[in-house]
């Protein structure tokens, strides 16, 4: 049981728990998870990459959630960071402008590292100013120290994934692909952890590998 002893709020396992993903963090033993799943609610694509229709016409969905700014990632990482055991995967899904502009300053002053990357094809166009989105990318961070071969089993997962996501939330991601890493990095029954699980696409993977799931979102699940 990785939920904090003494933990007075009503967080649950395998439950879609409506929390703010910090205070979520905050109540996960120091040093307890082998993996976390972190899918911000991203402002940059919105400020910097805005077609000025944002919310009006186009994006609805997406621009009523509730935004992220660069602190409140920040602040999520550092709590990702302590909640990870030695060793133990943040695997980080990061939109274009972010992957343009570089993500590692986020981990300074942690114990955190890039390892690798995963394209997501999502085999449907979307929009853009000059190419047309079709993909997403997935940061593989490791928690010191850095170990490969025992901490990763599965050797067969290309780093371009094509699958059609289950939409049922502007931002739902794929639920094969996540299965894959899970299965790779945790074993049966271990705690898979997502903070801010939006459609709750990581506790389907988990449904389906028979891991544990422990997540929320701040706008959606049971109080
Ligand atoms: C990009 S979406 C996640 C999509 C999810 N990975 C999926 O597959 O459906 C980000 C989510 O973060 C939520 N969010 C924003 N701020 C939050 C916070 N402080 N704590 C928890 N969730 C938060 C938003 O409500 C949104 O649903």
């Amino acid at each position: 049981m990785s939920i904090k002893q003494g933990c007075k709020l009503n967080i649950k396992i395998n439950r879609k728990n409506k929390i703010d993903g910090l205070v979520l963090l905050d109540n996960i033993e120091l040093n307890s998870i082998k993996c976390v799943f972190f899918d911000p609610q991203y402002r940059g694509v919105l400020d910097k990459l805005s077609y000025g229709n944002e919310g009006v016409s186009r994006g609805k969905g997406r621009s009523s959630l509730t935004q992220m700014d660069e602190k409140t990632i920040l602040n999520f990482i550092k709590k990702i960071d302590k909640c990870l055991c030695p060793s133990g995967y943040l695997f980080l899904w990061v939109d274009k402008f972010h992957l343009v502009e570089g993500v590692n300053p986020w981990f300074k002053g942690t114990s955190l590292q890039c390892v690798d990357m995963i394209v997501w094809d999502k085999t449907k166009i979307g929009m853009g100013y000059r190419t047309r989105r079709k993909s997403e990318y997935l940061v593989v961070v490791q928690k010191a120290p850095l170990k490969a071969k025992s901490t990763w089993t599965n050797h067969a997962i290309p780093d371009v994934w094509s699958e059609k996501a289950v939409k049922n939330h502007p931002h739902s991601k794929p639920i094969e692909l996540q299965s894959e890493l899970i299965k790779s990095v945790t074993n049966k029954g271990d705690i898979v952890v997502d903070p801010a699980s939006g459609g709750y696409s990581v506790f389907e993977a988990c449904k389906l590998t028979n891991r544990t799931f422990l997540g929320g979102d701040i706008e959606f699940g049971e109080e």
